[in-house]
């Protein structure tokens, strides 16, 4: 992938000097080879991923590598988080995170794949099978010991989400109470805190969300979005409670990366570039939305 990412560079240059590489036709040429050369390259990658790369040759500068020497950010989610990530109608991981990883990626000039697995292995495949991970994943010491993480980049915190005419109301009311969680999530570690509690922990939310429906939870804790999201699928029969009445803790979102990685230090700037110029904001505005 460098290489031809070099060679298109030296095909800008050229264009940029006329005199030195011939007649204008001649580069057109040279361009279109080049840009079928790398369509051929990237197989049967989405049209996404061709924009992000064709974004990257402009910021060609500033490009980043993966500590494996090439520009492709290999970032691992787990698509089972809506609004952050989820699988889209195309089949594909979409969501606010996956937004803006890409947008993130373009910045690094670097191509961002997105490999969809399960949220308890992520951690494990950084530096193996992953690059990084943007996955609504809450900054923890525990984490932190393994993986760099970036600046944060969201303010979270837990909800729990129960039937509509389930009496439960604050933190006292968990108590002894059979609670899903999404495995391995703070969700997790809030509930096996809790006193007496019954923790049945799934790969994903929303099994876990089922079994709320179904009456074999008798309640579940997961993030604040996810949960009103979920919530809102069965509405009428659930309904999410804010975390602030079990007294939870704000938690904070960033992008795991291998650690000592300079990356953590490129995709800080890069996050703060998209705060800067308006991109942030407008992704909140169209994946999140307002909270209430
Ligand atoms: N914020 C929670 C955590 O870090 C839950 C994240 C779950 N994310 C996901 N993509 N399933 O543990």
């Amino acid at each position: 992938m460098k290489k031809i990412i070099a060679m298109t560079l030296a095909a800008v240059m050229c264009a940029a000097a006329l005199t030195a590489c011939g007649s204008d036709a001649a580069n057109a040429d040279v361009q279109s080879t080049v840009s079928e050369t790398q369509s051929a390259s990237t197989e049967g990658a989405s049209t996404e991923a061709q924009e992000t790369q064709a974004a990257s040759e402009e910021n060609a500068s500033t490009e980043a590598e993966t500590a494996d020497g090439d520009n492709v950010l290999i970032v691992g989610t787990n698509a089972e988080f809506p609004p952050f990530e989820y699988v889209g109608d195309d089949g594909e991981p979409d969501g606010f995170d996956i937004a803006l990883i890409k947008a993130i990626g373009e910045k690094l000039g670097m191509e961002v794949q997105v490999e969809n697995m399960e949220f308890n292995s992520l951690i494990a495949s950084i530096g193996t099978k992953i690059d990084a991970v943007i996955a609504g994943m809450t900054v923890t010491e525990e984490r932190a010991a393994a993986v760099d993480f970036s600046d944060t980049y969201y303010e979270a915190v837990q909800s729990v989400i129960v039937p509509a005419d389930s009496d439960i109301k604050a933190a006292a009311d968990l108590e002894n109470k059979t609670i899903g969680v999404q495995l391995d999530t703070t969700g997790n570690f809030i509930a096996d805190e809790i006193p007496g509690a019954t923790v049945q922990a799934y790969n994903k939310g929303a099994d876990a969300v089922n079994d709320l429906i179904n009456g074999r939870v008798d309640a579940v804790i997961i993030d604040t979005n996810p949960a009103q999201v979920f919530a809102q699928q069965f509405e009428g029969e659930l309904v999410a409670l804010d975390g602030a009445d079990f007294d939870f803790e704000a938690e904070y979102y960033a992008i795991a990366l291998p650690k000592g990685s300079d990356l953590v230090e490129k995709v800080n700037q890069a996050i703060a570039d998209l705060k800067a110029d308006g991109t942030f904001d407008a992704l909140v505005a169209q994946y999140i939305g307002e909270v209430e």
